[in-house]
């Protein structure tokens, strides 16, 4: 399936689309960085999305980039705001059997988003679905994508994301 929309517009197509349950746990790599109208369709805006779906109950948010935490405090309400766990490295991370979403939107550069889903793969639902931002000019699916389909994940495009599901 080919879903065609903006890349802000993605994050809530695949939430709606994706998703029954209203209490999803969703763990990004890759946060939003500006609040400039050219950033919320270039990036994505994944983050505020996310954060103010009242569909997720949690967002483990990855950046090593501290200048993004304060993006995020002036472009989402407090109440939404308090649903994001901001951790500076993925390996803070370690709750077992949680994570419903992997939402992976690193730096352009395949092996680092590979290793990052390498460590967080085991640690969520057998059944969590594993998006990937920049399908058409970026090369963050690059090693991904192989990867997943041998292990018999069917995917889609959302947007400009590519997302893999069992
Ligand atoms: C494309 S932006 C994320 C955009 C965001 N998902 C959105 O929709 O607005 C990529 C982010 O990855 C972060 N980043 C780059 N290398 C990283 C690393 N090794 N670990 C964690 N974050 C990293 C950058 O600081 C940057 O904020």
């Amino acid at each position: 399936m080919i879903i065609e929309c903006d890349k802000f517009k993605s994050h809530q197509v695949l939430i709606e689309d994706f998703f029954k349950s209203d209490q999803i746990a969703i763990i990004e790599f890759g946060r939003m960085r500006n609040t400039s109208e050219a950033h919320k369709f270039g990036d994505g805006w994944s983050t505020y999305t996310y954060a103010r779906s009242e569909k997720v109950k949690v967002l483990y948010s990855v950046d090593n980039n501290p200048e993004t935490i304060q993006v995020c405090k002036e472009a989402i309400p407090v109440k939404d705001l308090n649903k994001i766990k901001f951790l500076s490295d993925y390996t803070e991370y370690s709750r077992r059997n949680e994570l419903d979403l992997i939402f992976i939107d690193g730096p352009n550069e395949s092996k680092i988003n590979l290793d990052f889903l390498d460590y967080i793969m085991p640690l969520a639902k057998d059944d969590a679905i594993i998006s990937v931002d920049d399908y058409s000019i970026g090369n963050k699916h690059k090693e991904i994508e192989p990867i997943l389909k041998d292990l018999g994940y069917k995917f889609d495009i959302v947007g400009d994301m590519i997302v893999f599901s069992k």
